[in-house]
């Protein structure tokens, strides 16, 4: 290409990129090859690792600083026109090239010294993934807070717990809703964990085996903000691992939040909590209907996001080193992924956020299914009978009666027929009327971690310093980030 012709613009029917030329410039699978639509997400991404490239080039003398000044002026200006004013090409790689040579020539050909798109879009994927993990770590940092939060209004609403659908033993609202905020304090550390594992990076690596440059790749690494290069250069241009480790984090959450959203359907359908309207829908022909839609979507969601990671694993098992075309359509279930179960997870925030606990229909219902027996047996068992015997004798006595659960006559003839006597030669006839209270059953279920009201006291304090702990990390690596992108306006400003 002329210089005069590289000014030109591109030609819209002939579509030569910078890359492509007249050779491979069209054909019927020119769209089929092209990523420049789906790139949008990395466009920003791009601009960032173009300028940290330009600028180490620079340092290292492997580009003189007019040339710099000039792309990284022609930079700015393509930043300013943005993703839709891109020529067409087969990637916004080769594209955000093309534009640069449009605007100062064939110096514009310089930028792609010393690498290749391999490690040029494996860096703008990992640039791009990290503020998308940190925005899902704030999504789980929201909801945390959100059920520490209602958990505290509700520490001695008492509510049934069930195991197969089927009341087992009471609890509290506390205690419930402190239980998905526990599982939700891993799915933050391994968003963290996918996090510092993604901000690395891959810069220097070239097509897969380096460069005669003198590159500094610590340098650009330090540009991006990232911590460190990933040093063998053929696994940095062709590893996605990072994808795979942050859409299996964001799947873990999503699986999570399935259940919290079943839960909600399950309890709305039983009067155990009130949706918000906000959170509910209404059928369009059934005028008495409140559905709790949003919740049936977040439980959804965990198929978009199983699906995600199904699709990365498939596409990328098999693959053999260093770079193949396949990885083109990689990330895009990552991001996807990313993108559904983050909004999940703030709809589900405000979904308990909203709630009503209606504590006298909850309370009702703790005491259905006779859901005191466990603790009756508990009772038996602590004045000297094998558990498993007091077992047999609660047991015997919630088959004598109806659902509506066991009385003091039912287990006194239970127990003169397993144990040979009275209930009142074990235990104290007062002592068996509390444990089948469930307000008592709750309070008596005081172990680390358990139900009762200064269990979960001393739950809603660590949570709160842990959330307090991870909301910290997520400031300095937010800041990370921060700084570096001004560290490199800094740099970049000294050039044009
Ligand atoms: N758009 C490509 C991708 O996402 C960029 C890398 C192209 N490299 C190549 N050797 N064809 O993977």
């Amino acid at each position: 290409m002329s210089e005069e012709e590289s000014g030109s613009g591109s030609d819209a029917t002939g579509g030569s990129d910078v890359v492509r030329r007249e050779r491979f410039s069209g054909g019927p699978a020119r769209g089929f090859l092209s990523s420049l639509e789906s790139d949008e997400r990395i466009f920003e991404a791009d601009l960032a690792v173009d300028r940290a490239h330009v600028v180490m080039l620079a340092e290292q003398g492997i580009v003189d600083e007019v040339s710099a000044g000039e792309i990284l002026g022609a930079l700015a200006d393509v930043e300013e026109a943005g993703h839709a004013a891109l020529p067409d090409g087969e990637d916004v790689h080769a594209a955000i090239e093309t534009a640069v040579v449009e605007r100062v020539g064939d110096v514009g050909g310089r930028m792609h010294t010393a690498r290749s798109r391999n490690d040029e879009v494996a860096a703008c994927l990992r640039y791009r993934l990290r503020e998308d993990l940190l925005d899902a770590v704030e999504r789980t940092l929201e909801l945390r807070e959100v059920l520490a939060e209602v958990a505290g209004e509700h520490p001695r609403t008492v509510m049934p717990g069930f195991t197969h659908l089927q009341p087992a033993q009471p609890t509290t609202v506390g205690h419930y809703l402190l239980s998905y905020e526990s599982a939700l304090r891993r799915d933050t550390g391994r968003l963290f964990d996918a996090y510092d594992r993604t901000n690395r990076s891959p810069l220097g690596a070239a097509a897969f085996a380096g460069t005669t440059f003198d590159v500094d790749r610590e340098r650009t690494a330090e540009l991006l903000g990232f911590d460190g290069v990933i040093e063998n250069s053929m696994d940095a241009s062709s590893a996605r691992d990072f994808l795979v480790e942050s859409t299996a984090a964001v799947a873990s959450l999503a699986t999570g939040l399935s259940g919290i959203a079943e839960d909600l359907v399950v309890f709305s359908n039983r009067g155990l909590v009130e949706l918000d309207d906000d959170y509910a829908s209404t059928s369009s022909i059934m005028p008495q209907k409140v559905n709790p839609d949003t919740m049936e979507l977040v439980r959804a969601t965990a198929g978009d996001a199983a699906a995600g990671l199904n699709g990365l694993l498939t596409t990328l098992k098999g693959l053999p080193r260093a770079y193949n075309r396949d990885l083109q359509r990689a990330h895009g279930h990552a991001f996807s992924a990313i993108d559904a179960v983050s909004e999940a997870t703030a709809v589900v925030a405000g979904a308990v956020a909203t709630a009503h606990w209606p504590e006298r229909a909850l309370a009702e219902a703790a005491g259905e299914g006779f859901s005191t027996a466990t603790g009756i047996a508990d009772l038996l068992a602590s004045s000297g009978v094998p558990f498993r015997t007091a077992h047999e004798v609660v047991a015997l006595a919630a088959e004598s009666v109806d659902a509506g659960g066991a009385d003091y006559a039912a287990l006194d003839a239970a127990a003169r027929e397993v144990l040979g006597g009275p209930l009142e030669s074990h235990v104290d006839p007062e002592a068996v009327e509390t444990a089948l209270d469930p307000t008592e059953s709750v309070a008596s279920r005081d172990s680390f971690g358990g139900p009762a009201p200064e269990a979960v006291a001393g739950a809603l304090d660590r949570a709160e310093e842990r959330h307090e702990a991870d909301t910290e990390t997520l400031a300095e690596r937010h800041g990370a980030l921060v700084d570096a992108a001004d560290r490199l306006d800094r740099e970049v400003s000294g050039y044009v």
